[in-house]
């Protein structure tokens, strides 16, 4: 390998080159990253036809004792649902209530992680025509351990009043339920139930080791909140940024029909913003271009959507006595968000209203926003696009053989003209099972490709970042998650070996030979603004079944003899995987280098990733 290290050979590389993609899928926010334990918080999930079933809660107590309806008494005018709790015992008479009283459950998504010795804020709205005397717990799924006990006693209730219990838990649970029971004959009306755990990023409600995960990364950006979750199958079911906002009792929710599940909203659009501000990366909002699987606004009827998106393009960014500034500002966030792009649509550009759909957002856009960079759906990599942009976006989900080749793909793109987001790519299918070596291999492969070319690649982020593992509705992912642990797969950890590349320089380097074309090399140049020290990084991807011995050569440079460090992603099989039990089996191992020199052999282990980190 033919390291080049003069200055003439050098070019930075985007500032914005690695970041990450977070959609809604498979439980990543709802039941994930956001730590509400609650999973449909006002009982709406169901419809608004009453009744309805309210899954997943569930009724403690039989016929005889307790009667569970919903109805539309809500105070809140975005979600009339109520629910309506008969309590038909007592706690005295003919028809004793049993032991703590009867109503409902919630066993959250899969269970609440409840921990020895935290706080546990419970939010909930109550009301009824009789003094109540209210039992709240948290509990094992089965209801018989108590990690946390509070009663709630008030004699009038009669209107809708807001209920505020801090839960201190004295026992570890990760499959915990909130217990909601009363033992007083009458009826009980329950909405907007919500349990935080108090400990959450920032206050903002993060569940922290998932977030730690992300800023782990040092994400330049990050695009949201989809994917197909944008677009859905039908409109109805799209994600609409503005039914997303405000207190969180009011929020609708949603029912994603791409992903099939339900989602109170409670991680919304102002959560989204305000998760790229925590993780400091840009945000990358992609709003629905008015189109969904199965359905399409006519580009003459489009204004009103377009005039939506400006809003919520005020709302992160008009000053706080603008009309939607002020909403942002009176969620808490005076200053404005620093929102610099937006994608019109995810995938839509085979679509045949994109292109007219498109133009009208782009130019009220442009118009209002001139700074405000632009992303097309259409592939302006090998033709010059029909339309105007600033990015165009870019998927490639294949074999492993295919990403590792498709490290190539750019190299003969057009070089004028909007720059590459590659927003999605990942290994999938047989290649992945939950997330093997063999695709984080290929994945590297590619985004040291992706380094080569960016000077036509402005942007790259893998998909999809979380996995539920209850919930494995796309394999494989980034993080593998519980209510209570998570873990990377490898395509997790191969994107560590990148962290330093934003902004960073890429240097020349040449494989003068490379056997079985299984290598794919790159070397870059960073600051490393810990120890003040400048580093030359060399990564080599070795997608071959052998051991090989690399020569590097580097010119231009002269370097320290010690102090280099080696750091290698492997494992004995290349389909090996990570998982709870084993959480790091395939995860970066950093040592040191010994001595090094401008020209030294090095080993590259069968199927590896590898990276030299030389002063
Ligand atoms: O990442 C999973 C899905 O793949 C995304 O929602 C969509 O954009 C793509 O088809």
């Amino acid at each position: 390998l033919l390291v080049n290290a003069s200055e003439a050979s050098a070019r930075k590389m985007p500032d914005t080159l690695f970041g990450i993609f977070f959609e809604e899928i498979n439980h990543a926010g709802a039941g994930g990253l956001w730590a509400e334990f609650v999973c449909n918080r006002g009982f709406e999930s169901g419809g608004s036809f009453t009744p309805h079933r309210i899954e997943p809660w569930s009724i403690i107590g039989n016929n005889s004792s307790v009667i569970v309806s919903t109805d539309l008494s809500s105070c809140f005018d975005r979600n009339k649902v109520a629910l309506q709790v008969e309590v038909l015992c007592d706690n005295g008479g003919a028809n004793i209530c049993p032991d703590g009283g009867v109503g409902v459950y919630n066993p959250g998504f899969w269970g609440m992680n409840i921990e020895h010795g935290k706080s546990y804020k419970l939010v909930f709205y109550v009301r009824s025509d009789k003094p109540i005397n209210l039992l709240v717990a948290l509990t094992s799924s089965n209801g018989l351990n108590k990690l946390a006990t509070k009663t709630v006693v008030a004699d009038n209730v009669s209107n809708w009043t807001k209920v505020f219990v801090l839960l201190e838990a004295e026992g570890t649970d990760s499959n915990s339920r909130l217990e909601l029971r009363s033992t007083t004959k009458g009826v009980i009306w329950f909405d907007q139930v919500s349990l935080m755990p108090l400990d959450t990023y920032n206050g903002d409600g993060f569940r922290k080791d998932l977030f730690g995960m992300l800023k782990d990364l040092k994400p330049a950006f990050i695009r949201f909140p989809g994917g197909c979750f944008v677009e859905g199958e039908r409109l109805k079911n799209a994600f609409w940024w503005n039914e997303t906002i405000g207190p969180w009792e009011n929020r609708p929710g949603h029912f994603g029909d791409v992903w099939g599940y339900w989602t109170d909203d409670g991680l919304g659009h102002f959560e989204f913003l305000q998760l790229a501000e925590d993780l400091g990366a840009l945000p990358i909002w992609v709003f629905n271009s008015g189109i969904s699987h199965k359905e399409q606004v006519d580009t003459s009827d489009i204004l009103p959507f377009v005039q939506d998106i400006l809003h919520g393009l005020e709302f992160a960014r008009g000053a706080p006595n603008s009309r939607w500034g002020s909403v942002r500002a009176s969620m808490g966030h005076l200053e404005p968000f620093d929102l610099k792009y937006v994608a019109i649509g995810n995938e839509d550009c085979n679509y045949s209203k994109y292109r007219g759909n498109y133009l009208k957002f782009y130019s009220a856009i442009k118009e209002a926003y001139p700074d405000i960079k632009i992303i097309s759906n259409c592939d302006g990599s090998s033709k010059v696009l029909d339309h105007p942009a600033d990015l165009y976006d870019f998927h490639i989900y294949a074999t492993a053989s295919e990403i590792f080749s498709n490290a190539s793909r750019f190299d003969d793109a057009l070089r004028s003209g909007p720059k590459a987001f590659i927003s999605e790519y990942a290994v999938h299918g047989k290649d992945t099972g939950k997330g093997s070596l063999l695709a984080a291999l290929a994945e590297a492969a590619f985004l040291i490709g992706a380094e080569k070319n960016s000077d036509v690649i402005e942007m790259a982020s893998y998909a999809p970042l979380f996995v539920n593992d209850k919930d494995w509705r796309w394999t494989a992912d980034a993080i593998v998650f519980t209510s209570s642990q998570a873990y990377g797969t490898p395509s997790y950890w191969m994107q560590h070996f990148f962290k330093e590349s934003n902004g960073a320089t890429l240097l020349t380097s040449t494989l003068q030979a490379n056997p079985s074309n299984a290598l794919i090399a790159s070397a870059i140049t960073w600051r490393n603004e810990t120890d003040n020290n400048n580093y030359l990084r060399i990564k080599v991807v070795n997608f071959g079944s052998s051991r090989a011995t690399l020569n590097i050569s580097i010119s231009g440079l002269s370097l320290q003899s010690s102090g280099a460090t080696k750091t290698i992603l492997t494992s004995s099989n290349v389909m090996d995987e990570n998982s709870f039990t084993d959480r790091k089996k395939i995860s970066p191992v950093k040592t040191m280098l010994g001595e090094v020199s401008e020209n030294m052999d090095v080993t590259l282990l069968p199927y590896s990733f590898t990276s030299f980190d030389l002063l």
